[in-house]
């Protein structure tokens, strides 16, 4: 038996992906780039077995939950490829063992609760196809591995990297030049940090690819927002190199705005942000005004859940904001005669 296993963390946009020309490739309207979180509780991990003792067919456990995979689906077209690859090698080394032809067994587990909108899917097919790469010891590097998550769920190909990273578009029918690539790595700026509001740990309503799907058949607003995507890459590419945070956040909030406009120019309307995900908007807008300057950074995937980027410097000061409008149980327990009155929180 040949065992591989690999973890692969949680990426989160800030230039957005929101549209497909070409859905059963995956291939986007519009190129994206992400930070990837490095915490270790935002992770899938996946274990792929291959054994020539196996019961015919691959079978695949998701939180120990069996799931079907079904030939043509995403899943199998992610096994298929990375198999075909495999045969590759083994065609050009006859004494390698025929891994390709070995039923699999593989078994993935999410650290973070999978309905919670944090992006389950793009670490989940991330890991399974790094640990299948792994498990047959393709000679592939992550951009082409990309490829192939990319057809599993368009945001992990954003997962097999860490630190911050493009999806390139790219302009061929076949998908072959949309890909990932590291625009600078998880050491370049660890000042930033991301702070994550979970607003509502419901299943979210609109699935991103329905409603992609729908964006692109129905909104005007899309051409709008895919004519200023291409200068939005560069300049956020800029400012993450030069780590200029305030153009930075700028830009990603202006982004995660017009998606989220584009939602809302879909026929019929997609809501993903709630009313406690416009008050977290409010509350980063005032705190960046009585600041000042930009010191925090807003962004909302397909969700009401909020990413609030900023850096270590003012990350104290942000997490006192939110918790000063949206009190725990625990922070109402202060005692009111030992707490000035400005810890106090607010109704
Ligand atoms: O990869 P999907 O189909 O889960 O789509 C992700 C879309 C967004 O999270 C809204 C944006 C992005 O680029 O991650």
């Amino acid at each position: 038996m040949y065992e591989a296993t690999v973890s692969a963390p949680v990426n989160i946009a800030c230039i957005k992906y929101w549209g497909k020309r070409d859905t059963k490739l995956i291939l986007p309207t519009n190129s994206s780039l992400s930070v990837t979180l490095d915490q270790d509780h935002l992770r899938s991990t996946t274990t792929s077995r291959a054994d020539e003792s196996f019961e015919k067919g691959d079978r695949l456990w998701l939180n120990g939950k069996e799931e079907t995979i079904k030939q043509g689906g995403r899943l199998g077209v992610c096994i298929s490829e990375l198999r075909g690859w495999r045969k590759i090698e083994e065609d050009k080394d006859s004494s390698l063992p025929k891994l390709s032809q070995w039923p699999l067994r593989i078994a993935s587990y999410n650290n973070f609760p999978t309905a919670a909108g944090l992006a389950s899917s793009a670490s989940g097919l991330a890991a399974l196809v790094a640990s299948l790469a792994k498990l047959f010891q393709l000679p592939q590097n992550a951009s082409q591995l990309s490829i192939i998550a990319r057809q599993g769920s368009g945001s992990a190909c954003r997962s097999l990297f860490g630190g911050y990273v493009a999806w390139r578009e790219g302009t061929e029918k076949d998908g072959s030049d949309s890909l990932a690539e590291q625009i600078e790595s998880e050491t370049h700026w660890p000042e930033i940090h991301a702070l994550i509001c979970v607003v509502s740990d419901a299943k979210k309503g609109t699935s991103s690819t329905s409603g992609m799907q729908r964006t692109v058949e129905t909104s005007t607003l899309l051409k709008e927002r895919l004519n200023l995507v291409p200068s939005r890459m560069n300049d956020i590419s800029q400012a993450i190199r030069s780590k200029n945070f305030e153009k930075f956040a700028i830009l990603t909030m202006k982004d995660s705005n017009s998606f989220h406009s584009v939602c809302l120019d879909t026929f019929p309307p997609i809501f993903y942000l709630n009313d406690v995900s416009k008050s977290i908007i409010q509350v980063i807008e005032e705190l960046n005004r009585s600041s000042g300057k930009i010191i925090a950074a807003y962004t909302f995937d397909a969700g009401p859940n909020a990413v609030i980027y900023s850096l270590q410097e003012n990350i104290g000061k942000v997490i006192g904001a939110i918790k000063k409008f949206f009190p725990t149980e625990e922070d109402n327990q202060v005692d009111p005669f030992n707490t000035k009155p400005e810890e106090l929180p607010v109704d």
